[in-house]
């Protein structure tokens, strides 16, 4: 491929500020000619205006572009009739529309990142997150009865779990194993002692494991999981867990690295993938020039990694590796962390730092 089409939506509240850092970065960082911008309109923002917070021909340009990049999306208060957010529509009709299966958020500590667990030692793990059914399967579909009884159904198939699970151990053979022993290893977090459908897939995960002789397979039980998040942080590679645990204990893990603002997130089928920060809209700071533009660019990072796996394309892992090395630079100087890491940098300090070195 000559040049890749990356699809781009800006968002709500600081979704804007911090897609524009992003690409600015990418253009820098990346050989020119390489990727091409289109910018489509989706969020909590644009159903306000238009009554439709994701055009068709929105999704048309994302479904065939080569990647998607989001800043971020929502605003309190503008919902549907049925109570459910606009903003999230763009992110979940993406997930379950192009079967984006595979949630995958890093939790790393960079250096010069301040952690509320003190001197954790090097935190460096990935959790993958089943993206396409588990509890989330029930979204639209679940059942209100008389106002007085609520139902939501978790479902997880045969297919589902496996093709999670494999994607996990696939994922761990190509990482350097635990930053602890360096040893290449899948937990599999589940609530297996009390619910059918988490036994089901820890029986799954047990299976396919076999395949994997190579790389260490163990369980944990989620609840344990919160606090070995918290005080073994190191131990930990590749955790392979159920859609709804994996939203929260990837909200918790993000924390231990400094936060929201230095949590990537890619979601990813067969084909495309999608690209964004964990974090919000953060309507608080918004247009204020404080959003800490890191974790949309480790996203950027994480986009041009996944397209040089499909393409074997050294413009991209060139690009790639130049700006994680621009990133942990920007952020081992306490002048370019933003307030939430500890520093005092506005958004367009860090970014003009970044471009300047690349
Ligand atoms: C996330 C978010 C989403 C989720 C929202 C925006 C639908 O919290 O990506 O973690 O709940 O999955
Ligand atoms: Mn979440």
């Amino acid at each position: 491929k000559d040049t890749y089409t990356i699809a781009v939506v800006h968002g709500d509240g600081i979704g804007p500020e911090v897609a524009r850092a992003a690409v600015a970065v990418l253009q820098a960082g990346v050989q020119a000619g390489t990727l091409r911008f289109v910018d489509y309109p989706a969020g909590a923002d644009h159903f306000l205006k238009t009554g439709d917070s994701f055009p068709a021909a929105s999704f048309e340009g994302c479904r065939t572009a080569d990647a998607i990049l989001h800043g971020a999306a929502g605003i309190p208060g503008v919902v549907h009739p049925d109570g459910t957010e606009a903003g999230l529509d763009f992110t979940l009709t993406l997930r379950f529309k192009l079967d984006l299966f595979a949630n995958v958020r890093p939790i790393k500590l960079y250096k010069g990142v301040p952690s509320p667990l003190g001197r954790p030692g090097p935190i460096d793990y990935v959790i993958v997150r089943e993206n396409s059914e588990g509890l989330y399967a029930a979204r639209g579909a679940g059942a209100l009865l008389r106002e007085e009884v609520a139902v939501d159904t978790l479902v997880q198939t045969r297919k589902g779990v496996e093709r999670i699970v494999r994607f996990a151990f696939e994922l761990a053979r190509t990482r350097n194993g635990s930053p602890k022993d360096g040893r290449r290893r899948v937990t599999c977090c589940d609530k297996a002692n009390v619910l059918r459908t988490y036994a089901f897939f820890r029986a799954v995960f047990d299976e396919v494991a076999k395949e994997y002789p190579d790389i260490e397979a163990e369980h944990v039980l989620v609840d344990a999981m919160t606090v070995h998040l918290v005080n073994k942080p190191t131990h930990f590679d590749v955790i392979v867990t159920e859609n709804m645990f994996g939203d929260i204990i990837s909200d918790l893990g993000a924390a231990t690295v400094g936060g929201m603002g230095m949590a990537p997130s890619e979601e990813v089928g067969d084909g495309i993938g999608f690209f964004q920060a964990s974090h919000g809209s953060a309507p608080d700071i918004a247009g204020k020039g404080l959003a800490n533009p890191y974790g949309t660019i480790l996203a950027s990072i994480l986009m041009l990694r996944r397209l040089d796996q499909r393409h074997r394309d050294s413009r991209l892992k060139l690009g790639a590796d130049r700006i994680e090395a621009a990133v942990c630079a920007g952020l081992e100087d306490p002048a370019l962390r933003t307030r939430d890491i500890g520093g005092v940098a506005p958004t367009n300090q860090v970014v003009d730092a970044l471009l300047k070195r690349l």
